[in-house]
């Protein structure tokens, strides 16, 4: 199903009777795109999406959320333990079973692998190393839906309250692509959506501030302090500014550490959000940037007398984000093009 068919039918039903959460429907409309990313099947079906949702849902919070909890972490965790088991049975088996039939075809010599599923699970079963044995595959196909459903969906609503509150902003906005991806990555730079990352030292190491790291020492990278430095930034790092990126050196991304840095660098990167704004890679859709525009497009601003909500957590993020929809058919609806 296109991204704003989805996005467009929900909102407008939803908004009759008064302001709309945004972000359980931006996830609900992620649940395709990341599960056809991961290689999971049939999920243009409303109510199997609802259905993994929450299973995700409980797998964040008993494992990459365990980290900034404030209730019973081992309640989080064994709902967590049960999510993964009933995602495996009802989600996971058949798909990688389908897939298994297709790749021992290919084996022998039935299929071409262009006729294969474009997907991570197949990736997997191709791979004759033979790294992925089928625990680690269910893990790490919840742990791809995971990081990709939570943080795009927050990243989406995060990036229109940051432009509705930048004062500089005009109507005519929407058409410049270019300072779209620029609204979009100076939104993830301010405000990022993964605070902070931890990493071990391999090795001792000083640190350009003069300060000695030994190997074996547990780090935490601030993300939210390093995007804001006003060296690799500008004096006004802290100030959400989408034009800034006109002034910076080639050397940073317009999004500072938003998706980390290094062998770890997040891999959906790609999916959602663009760098810089080079014209060449311009061509390649980008998830949030093209959601964000039609909401522009199509009138939807936040609701005027109720305040987001924040998660109960120890970071900054947003857990609610009411919009208000204007009535009428959802206005713009193509301008997002299929997803599929
Ligand atoms: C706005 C959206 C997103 C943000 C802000 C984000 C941010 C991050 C950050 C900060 C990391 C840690 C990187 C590091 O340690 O250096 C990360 C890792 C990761 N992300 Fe994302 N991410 C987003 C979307 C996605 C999507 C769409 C997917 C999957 C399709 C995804 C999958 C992953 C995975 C698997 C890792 C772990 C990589 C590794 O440890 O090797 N993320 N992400």
């Amino acid at each position: 199903m296109a991204m704003a068919e989805f996005l467009g039918r929900q909102l407008y039903e939803e908004g009759k009777s008064g302001p709309v959460d945004l972000i359980p429907l931006l996830r609900l409309m992620l649940i395709p795109i990341m599960s056809g990313f991961v290689g999971i099947d049939d999920m243009d079906n409303a109510q199997r999406s609802a259905r993994l949702r929450q299973l995700i849902e409980h797998f964040n919070a008993g494992s990459s959320l365990l980290q900034y909890a404030t209730t019973d972490r081992d309640a989080l965790v064994r709902a967590a333990l049960d999510a993964i088991d009933t995602y495996t049975t009802e989600f996971f088996e058949s798909s990688r079973q389908r897939r298994a039939r297709l790749v021992e075809r290919v084996r022998a010599g039935e299929l071409s692998e262009s006729d294969l599923p474009r997907d991570v699970l197949t990736r997997q079963l191709l791979d004759t190393n033979a790294l992925w044995d089928e625990p680690t595959a269910i893990r790490d196909s919840m742990i791809l839906l995971t990081g990709g459903l939570h943080t795009t969906a927050v990243a989406t609503a995060q990036v229109l309250d940051a432009y509705y509150g930048w004062r500089e902003r005009s109507e005519n906005d929407v058409d410049d692509i270019e300072l779209m991806h620029a609204v979009v990555n100076e939104t993830l730079r301010v405000f990022p959506i993964v605070e902070f990352v931890p990493r071990c030292a391999k090795e001792d190491t000083i640190l350009n501030s003069g300060k000695e790291i030994a190997a074996g020492t547990h780090l935490v990278v601030n993300i939210f302090l390093a995007n804001r430095d006003p060296a690799a930034f500008g004096a006004d790092a802290d100030t959400y500014r989408p034009g800034r990126y006109r002034e910076l050196t080639t050397s940073v991304q317009h999004y500072g550490l938003a998706f980390g840095a290094g062998p770890h660098l997040c891999i959906g990167k790609p999916l959602v959000a663009l760098g810089r704004a080079d014209a060449q890679e311009m061509s390649v859709p980008r998830i949030i940037v093209k959601v964000v525009s039609w909401l522009l497009r199509a009138g939807i601003h936040p609701a005027p007398q109720q305040e987001p909500d924040q998660e109960q957590t120890y970071r900054r993020m947003l857990a609610s984000y009411p919009v208000q929809v204007p009535q009428g058919a959802p206005a713009g609806a193509s301008a997002i093009p299929r997803s599929d």
